[in-house]
């Protein structure tokens, strides 16, 4: 059967579902929930988008199947999220059988493309997890497919929820420092949760389009949202200087690694219930090791990045990212005509916490003033649950624009694989000759 010839039966189908639901919840003025499906149900499905949105906000939606290429997995998802609904490892078959309204797409990043565009073709909405994709041929056929079925996807960007992101567009909106005329912008992951992005999947740019994308994709969006202003052309460079082939002695994984005892980045993952669970208690299915070694040879992704990005208000942007830093946390800067905004967001000792990120505005020929923002609680410093409310609340009024659509997901990725390129091919790379909107 062919996709357009599914949508319209399951269109009919639904219109009955649809119908059934308002007679059950007392006729016009009260609203059905929506059916929800996810595919993917690692650790960010069945966390961020599994037990906390079927408990939070059931009174909207409820899960009518989840779908993983890991038989098992699926199955202690179903667990840990604690729902009822029918497993699948064929997404044709879950879409078929459960008649979703919308799908929530949460597997490794190199698989988003193939999933949003099915579930736009077979009639769905889609949530899809950053980054929307991971290179430009994936994402020419994101945007072509949204056009074609007319359906709209969400990204869920939930880095522009966190109060920080917040006071940052606002202080930018505000015009206070004049025409922004660039950016200094410095990311610092650690020697865990960097380290960690080289144990996963997300080491081979096959899977997550390198950190470029997997990572800087949060990144690139906060600036494009914050300065209201898309990418236009991008020079990079990349390293690859601590991990990897980098080291003097590897093994297979943490588990039976020779070198436990000398290794700093040792991870012992049988300390972690939910990690056995999820991924060890799934191993024989798809060979997936998740304490794999940080120095495995063909590890194909940097540690080390610098970039400089030109966008379309006139700004040009300065910005690095280093993936073996004694703490986490980020400098971020806007210079403009009449002054500067510095943003200081470290997340943990060796500085101190009392204040959990420092703005200062500083006027040219005027005052400099210190701003203290604190975080809320939640995951993500607070931005995860506010983005949940923004998806599944019905009437949040959105005076951010924070709501993230396929626009907003292709222009970040795509200056994440502008990098990638210009490493690649040792020459600047314009975002235009990438994809065609
Ligand atoms: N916004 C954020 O802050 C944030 C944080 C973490 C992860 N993420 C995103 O969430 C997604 C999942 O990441 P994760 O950390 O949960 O990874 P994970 O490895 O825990 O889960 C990924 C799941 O996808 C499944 N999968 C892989 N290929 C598949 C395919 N072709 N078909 C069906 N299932 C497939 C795997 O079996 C696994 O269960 C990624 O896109 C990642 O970028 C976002």
């Amino acid at each position: 059967m062919s996709g357009d010839e599914l949508s319209r039966r399951e269109f009919l189908d639904r219109t009955v579902i649809a119908g059934a639901g308002l007679a059950a919840t007392g006729g016009l003025g009260s609203v059905a929930k929506k059916r929800l499906v996810m595919v993917g149900t690692g650790g960010r499905g069945t966390s961020m988008w599994g037990t906390d949105v079927a408990k939070t906000y059931s009174d909207y939606v409820e899960f009518v199947g989840l779908c993983d290429s890991n038989r098992k997995r699926v199955e202690v998802a179903k667990q840990i999220i604690g729902v009822n609904c029918p497993t699948y490892t064929d997404f044709d078959r879950m879409i078929r059988e459960t008649r979703p309204d919308t799908v929530i797409v949460t597997t490794r990043d190199s698989a988003h493309d193939e999933y949003i565009v099915r579930a736009l073709e077979l009639g769905c909405d889609v949530i899809t997890e950053k980054p929307m994709t991971t290179d430009e041929v994936k994402c020419q056929k994101v945007i072509d497919a949204e056009k074609k079925y007319g359906r709209p996807i969400i990204v869920g960007f939930n880095a522009r929820y966190s109060a920080i992101a917040e006071k940052t567009r606002e202080y930018l909106a505000s015009g206070v420092l004049g025409p922004i005329t660039s950016v200094d912008f410095h990311w610092y992951l650690d020697t865990q949760h960097g380290a960690d992005y080289f144990r996963r999947w997300h080491a081979y740019r096959r899977n997550s389009g390198s950190l470029w994308v997997h990572k800087a994709t949060h990144h690139f969006d906060l600036i494009n949202w914050a300065m209201d202003a898309e990418p236009v052309e991008v020079n990079a460079f990349g390293d690859l200087r601590r991990y990897g082939k980098s080291n003097k002695f590897r093994g297979v994984n943490c588990r039976t690694c020779p070198h436990k005892a000398d290794c700093k980045f040792h991870w012992d993952i049988t300390k972690n219930p939910t990690a056995m669970k999820l991924y060890v208690g799934c191993e024989s299915e798809d060979g997936y090791l998740r304490d794999a070694c940080l120095f495995r040879e063909d590890i194909d992704i940097w540690d080390t990045m610098t970039a400089n990005v030109r966008y379309n208000n006139g700004a040009i942007m300065s910005y690095s990212l280093n993936a073996f830093m004694p703490y986490e946390g980020y400098s971020m800067s806007f210079n403009g005509i009449n002054g500067r905004l510095d943003i200081r967001a470290y997340d943990r000792q060796p500085w101190p916490v009392t204040s959990n990120a420092e703005f200062r505005l500083s006027l040219n020929f005027g005052r400099s003033e210190l701003v203290e923002v604190r975080v809320s609680e939640g995951g993500h410093m607070g931005a995860d649950p506010k983005l949940k409310d923004m998806i599944f609340k019905p009437g949040v009024p959105d005076p951010l624009r924070q709501r993230a659509g396929s626009r907003a997901g292709a222009m970040s990725l795509l200056t994440g694989v502008a990098a990638v390129r210009s490493i690649e091919r040792g020459t600047p790379i314009r975002i235009a000759d990438l994809v065609k909107f």
